[in-house]
């Protein structure tokens, strides 16, 4: 299907950029997909990700289309970041002529669901581009309003006037991108999870420990399922058989009643509620969907006041508790599966090696179980993939994260800094440095609540700095001492040092905490910069902005 011997149209061709912003690779990989589809339909496409984009093409660039997901409170991913701030300032060229079309992922339980996205949306029209279609902001269930975005906004782009062209020849052969992908793509993925066995599922926190973090292993033998570290898995959950017992009581249904499942089979209502549909994350459309025929005059009073008060009440409430404090009758088992989301996929930065553990794949996972509004509360699938035993079957697929890789060349320092299960990743790059015999230098900052009970992975540790993989090891156990003390502390401790490491060349690398710890080291990485290189503030921006360019300052945060 090359493009070079195919017909070619009478046409000029379309040229047309497709940027995309992403933390996790599902905005790349439908980056890729939107460009075969529009190859095939005349265009020339190209692919940026966002962060490799030539800004200067702003200017030339007559056909754009974003696509970008958002992270932690409503900020831009890290590659969408530079391309971002430039757009929203001053210096923002005028973009008049040219046509444009976004993309949103995200997912609409997070109050800034696709923030990203709505701004660089608005941001283009205000700077003179002309919207194609309206911007689609999509869920965390993404197949069917990405292809009517993709269609609508190829469909509004291969018409009127497409200003620039371009002289590269159309091809009109091309196959669509489906059966490219059924064709060579792997058997497994998003679509077609494999069904792993657990190999072995344990506690590394010790007894006494406030934490539950779990090392789980799962065996890929008989998939076709490749990973590197770095990568992440997605493990699809099955919810709590608890809940699942609860809402059918709360509910009045017996379970057995037939609905839609979410693959539009027709399963019974208790497996849809246990492996099709989130039965936990509440939002104001599912209290307003439910109001409207409970017709409860508590739950309308509610709603009537506004959102301050709507908003106290989804405040660590999930869709178990309107059910129980509001009853009513739902008209029937399809109106309740009707209300409910998709269960969606989680991911989980890999914490092993495939040189190391061939055929197995490993994760570390923070159990999450708390208490609110007198209920107990369980993280969906953390704790899923807590409660599974030896032998039991889990559903997951790899979603690589190809940025988020130890140095290519493997004599670099590597600078990694990973509290609590932020470790994951960085337990993954040791061991593929160690099963390669990378010669580069390995730092890691670790921190958690407790050396006693939380020092998560210690012996594999110890036994990494003993064969001189792990050559610094710092740890900041903040409830070991009255005053706190956390990882970005022991980076200043030994900035020196770190400026050193950075200045051979070293990549730096951040992984658990978006909301807190990723900011607050990347505070105290400035600090650092700005102290030891002597440098002004505007000096350390651009050092660490540098480094991001390269490629040297990567996070996987969350
Ligand atoms: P804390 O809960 O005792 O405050 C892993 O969860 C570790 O990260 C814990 O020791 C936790 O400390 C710590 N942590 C919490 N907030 C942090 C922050 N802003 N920066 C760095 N570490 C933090």
């Amino acid at each position: 299907t090359s493009g070079t011997s195919a017909p070619v149209e009478e046409k000029p061709a379309t040229p047309l950029s497709i940027l995309f912003g992403s933390q996790t690779g599902n905005a790349e990989s439908l980056a890729k997909k939107t460009a075969k589809e529009a190859n095939a339909k005349g265009f020339v496409a190209e692919v940026f990700d966002m962060e490799d984009y030539p800004q200067d093409r702003l200017k030339s660039d007559k056909n754009l289309l974003i696509i970008t997901s958002t992270y932690g409170e409503g900020e831009p991913p890290d590659n969408a970041e530079a391309l971002h701030s430039l757009l929203l300032s001053d210096e923002a060229p005028r973009l008049e002529g040219a046509r444009f079309s976004v993309l949103g992922l995200g997912d609409s339980n997070y109050p800034d669901f696709n923030k990203c996205a709505k701004e660089f949306d608005k941001r283009l029209e205000e700077l003179g581009a002309e919207r194609v279609t309206e911007a689609v902001h999509c869920d965390t269930d993404f197949d069917d309003d990405y292809a009517s975005w993709l269609e609508a906004s190829l469909g509004s782009l291969s018409t009127g006037d497409n200003s620039g062209t371009s002289t590269a020849p159309a091809t009109t052969t091309s196959t669509p991108s489906e059966t490219t992908e059924t064709n060579d793509g792997p058997i497994y993925g998003r679509k077609n999870p494999f069904p792993a066995t657990l190999k072995s599922n344990f506690n590394l926190n010790k007894e006494g420990s406030a934490k539950e973090t779990r090392h789980v292993e799962i065996v890929l033998e008989g998939s076709d399922l490749e990973y590197e570290a770095g990568d992440a898995l997605a493990v699809k959950p099955h919810n709590c058989s608890t809940l699942v017992d609860e809402i059918l009581e709360a509910t009045g249904f017996s379970g057995e009643e037939k609905v839609t499942g979410s693959d539009d089979s027709e399963v019974t209502l208790k497996e849809a509620l246990t492996s099709h549909y989130d039965i936990c994350a509440l939002n104001k459309l599912f209290l307003a969907n439910y109001a409207s025929f409970a017709d409860h005059p508590t739950l309308n009073e509610m709603l009537a006041n506004g959102n301050g008060h709507i908003d106290g009440y989804l405040t660590g409430r999930h869709i178990i508790d309107p059910l129980s404090d509001f009853p009513a009758k739902f008209p029937s088992a399809e109106d309740l599966v009707g209300m409910l989301k998709k269960l969606a996929p989680r991911l989980y930065s890999i914490s092993s090696s495939p040189k190391a553990h061939p055929g197995e794949v490993h994760l570390t996972v923070g159990a999450v179980r708390y208490e609110t509004h007198g209920r107990a509360r369980k993280g969906v699938c953390s704790t899923f993939l807590a409660d599974l035993s030896e032998g039991d079957t889990v559903s997951v697929y790899v979603q690589p994260n190809k940025h988020f890789r130890p140095p290519a060349d493997s004599a670099l320092p590597m600078i990694m800094v990973g509290p609590g299960t932020g470790i994951a990743p960085f337990r993954a790059f040791l061991e593929e440095r160690n099963a390669s015999g990378a010669s580069g230098k390995n730092w890691l900052f670790f921190g958690d609540q407790k050396s006693e009970f939380d020092f998560l992975y210690a012996d594999q540790l110890a036994a990494l700095e003993n064969e001189s993989v792990l050559h610094r090891l710092d740890t900041a156990f903040s409830r070991d001492t009255d005053q706190k003390v956390y990882v970005q502390d022991r980076m200043r401790e030994n900035a020196e040092e770190l400026f050193q490491w950075l200045e051979e060349g070293g990549h730096f690398y951040v992984c658990g905490d978006a909301s807190r710890m990723a900011k607050d080291v990347d505070r105290a990485l400035h600090e650092i910069v700005e102290t030891v290189g002597k440098k002004s503030s505007e000096e350390a921006v651009a050092y660490i902005d540098q480094l991001k360019s390269d490629k040297r300052y990567l996070r996987d945060v969350y």
